[in-house]
């Protein structure tokens, strides 16, 4: 079989998003470089609530890899970091490539990334499959934007994460839209908060 991870770094390196959406969004070992893979539509959706909702950079936390965050700044120009927690794993030789420059952290959230969190109202935070309830907390407590973004599995997909898109986040935030990805019960959900 192709290595996944071979293929999608080549693609990386011509700037070949497109694709890398369109032929391993299906692919049997695509969780070792990306959870899930969005559409062109999907990018778009995105690219547009970025501009009603008057936001000017996204910042993604537990990004993984970094390829979801470099394929929406390539697909819609903005830019995208990415927070992960710092460990052995990403030292090790079996870990993935990256696509971005990643900021580490340790558990207990760095002063410097309490500062980024507080930096300005105009910063989307992601979550991409995220796993980790408390940590999910408390980047929001210290958030000081008005828009969160969280993609992951719908009820009735058989995958848990934490947050979900829906049900996982606090009255004070509203749901301004969403979309899902394709009919993979995964979905893109924004909210804002007055
Ligand atoms: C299931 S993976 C998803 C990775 C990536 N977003 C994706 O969709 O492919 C969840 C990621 O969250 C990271 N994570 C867990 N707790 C975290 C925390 N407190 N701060 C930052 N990242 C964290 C994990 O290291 C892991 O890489």
């Amino acid at each position: 079989m192709e290595d996944i991870v071979e293929a999608v770094t080549s693609l990386y390196k011509q700037g070949d998003w497109k694709t890398i959406v369109a032929n391993y969004r299906s692919h049997p070992q695509r969780n070792k470089v990306l959870w899930v893979f969005p559409t062109e539509e999907n990018f778009e959706f995105i690219a547009n609530c970025m501009v009603q909702l008057n936001c000017e950079t996204i910042l993604s936390i537990g990004c993984g890899s970094g390829l979801l965050e470099w394929m929406i700044t390539e697909a819609t120009g903005y830019h995208v970091s990415g927070i992960e927690v710092d460990g052995a794993w990403w030292r090790c030789k079996y870990a993935p490539p990256t696509f971005i420059p990643i900021i580490f952290t340790a558990q207990k959230l760095d002063e410097a990334i309490i500062t980024l969190l507080g930096s300005s109202s105009q910063i989307a935070l992601l979550f991409c499959y995220f796993n980790n309830g408390p940590a999910f907390k408390e980047y929001l407590d210290k958030f000081v934007g008005k828009v969160l973004i969280i993609i992951g599995p719908a009820d009735g997909k058989g995958v848990h994460t934490d947050p979900r898109p829906f049900g996982d986040v606090s009255e004070e935030w509203i749901l301004h839209d969403s979309q899902e990805v394709e009919t993979s019960k995964d979905y893109i959900a924004v909210y804002y908060r007055k």
